[in-house]
């Protein structure tokens, strides 16, 4: 973690215990998940494709303690909002950011799985609607919580990321695949992790980037995806993947797609070439990565953004811009990062490109759009933990 990054979450968790002291007295276990990047692979894990994610050194963290009763009290620092709810199905808080926390809880017991009251202070540094997984961090925080604190750790970790999917589905409304919750659970320090989203097999690949750089672009154009155009794409896909008679795009080639093309819309099949197309390119990225070749990493990254543009169509006019103007300062690679509509642009930079890289982009951007795109440098670092 770097300097500014611990002050930073001291500064949290000295905040957090503050509050959870005058609000509930006394301390509770402090646990911490954390938002994530992906290299390459969107919109691939629902269609049992491969991602390359990474858990991030942005996080929540949540100080939490059982209270003996069936009721949970949450105070949101960031929002400034309490929730109270107890732990039945027609007890769901009605703020949006209480259902993640109450969805996990309801998922941990549909599962079989023990939730008891609880006092919960928590707060976090993922910026909200960057593309950054804010919510699967929330989600992993407090499944990791519930496990540890009722359940002696007894659930895997791959359920406690299915826990946080079933929370979006059931109680947010959005169909993701599985690469944030993930990312969030598995996030391990220096590492990026390549998941086959079928057999769910991963591995983790050391990342260290020779003479390069990872740094995320912000628009600060909010996406947001709970009742959005994200689940009509999987819809689409699933449409196609109906047609061919196969479960997932995974199994489907160009060819495949072109013997049904005049039996789907133009649309379906704009996705489902974007899809074809994107589940290449994460092997070939692993690939060049191996050997060093970052021009690869990159052209596959600016093939990505492409797709994304024109076949999955999920960019917007400030994403493309942020695009063309690291093309134009002679960045290797650089695409829009997670489910679209808005967020980041992820950029593989040389080092000495960096920091006119950084000038320009902040610069022609504010003159375009009346303010400064955020920069993130990319720390990759743990996922959920107890601290
Ligand atoms: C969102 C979803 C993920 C994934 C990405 C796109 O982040 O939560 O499951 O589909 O979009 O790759």
């Amino acid at each position: 973690m770097s300097t500014q990054q611990h002050e930073c979450s001291n500064a949290m968790e000295q905040k957090i215990h503050e509050e959870f002291s005058t609000r509930f007295g006394g301390e509770g276990i402090l646990f911490a998940s954390a938002g994530r990047i992906n290299l390459i692979g969107e919109h691939t894990d629902y269609n049992g494709g491969f991602v390359f994610p990474g858990a991030i050194d942005k996080i929540i963290e949540a100080e939490i303690r059982p209270n003996g009763t069936d009721r949970c009290r949450v105070y949101s620092v960031d929002i400034k909002e309490t929730a109270e709810f107890g732990l039945k199905e027609e007890d769901a808080p009605s703020q949006q950011w209480a259902r993640y926390i109450f969805g996990v809880c309801r998922e941990v017991q549909k599962r079989g799985f023990v939730v008891k009251g609880f006092d919960a202070v928590f707060a976090g540094n993922v910026p909200l609607g960057a593309g950054l997984s804010s919510s699967a961090a929330l989600e992993s925080c407090f499944a990791f919580a519930m496990n540890d604190l009722f359940n002696d750790n007894k659930i895997d970790k791959f359920e406690l990321a299915k826990i946080g999917q079933s929370t979006e589905h059931n109680y947010c409304g959005v169909n993701c695949g599985i690469m944030d919750q993930f990312a969030s659970v598995f996030g391990k320090k220096d590492n990026l992790m390549r998941l086959d989203c079928r057999s769910m097999e991963f591995e983790y690949f050391p990342f260290k980037l020779d003479g390069y750089k990872l740094v995320l672009v912000d628009s600060q154009v909010k996406h947001e995806l709970v009742d959005s155009p994200y689940n009509k794409r999987r819809q689409s896909c699933e449409r196609v993947a109906e047609k061919l008679g196969i479960e997932t795009l995974r199994d489907a080639t160009m060819d495949d797609l072109n013997r049904i093309k005049d039996e789907i819309s133009e649309e379906d099949y704009k996705r489902a070439e974007y899809v074809i197309g994107e589940k290449q390119r994460v092997l070939d990225v692993c690939d060049a990565l191996e050997r060093g070749d970052y021009q690869t990493v990159g052209e596959r990254m600016y093939q990505t953004h492409e797709g994304m543009s024109k076949l999955y169509e999920v960019s917007c006019e400030e994403l493309d811009y942020l695009n063309d103007l690291a093309k134009e300062c002679g960045v290797t690679g650089s695409r829009i990062m997670g489910g679209g509509f808005g967020g980041c642009t992820i950029n593989l930079v040389k080092d000495d490109l960096y920091d006119p890289f950084i000038a320009v982009v902040t610069k022609k951007f504010q003159e375009k759009y009346g303010h400064e795109p955020k920069i993130y440098p990319v720390v990759i670092s743990d996922g959920a933990r107890r601290l």
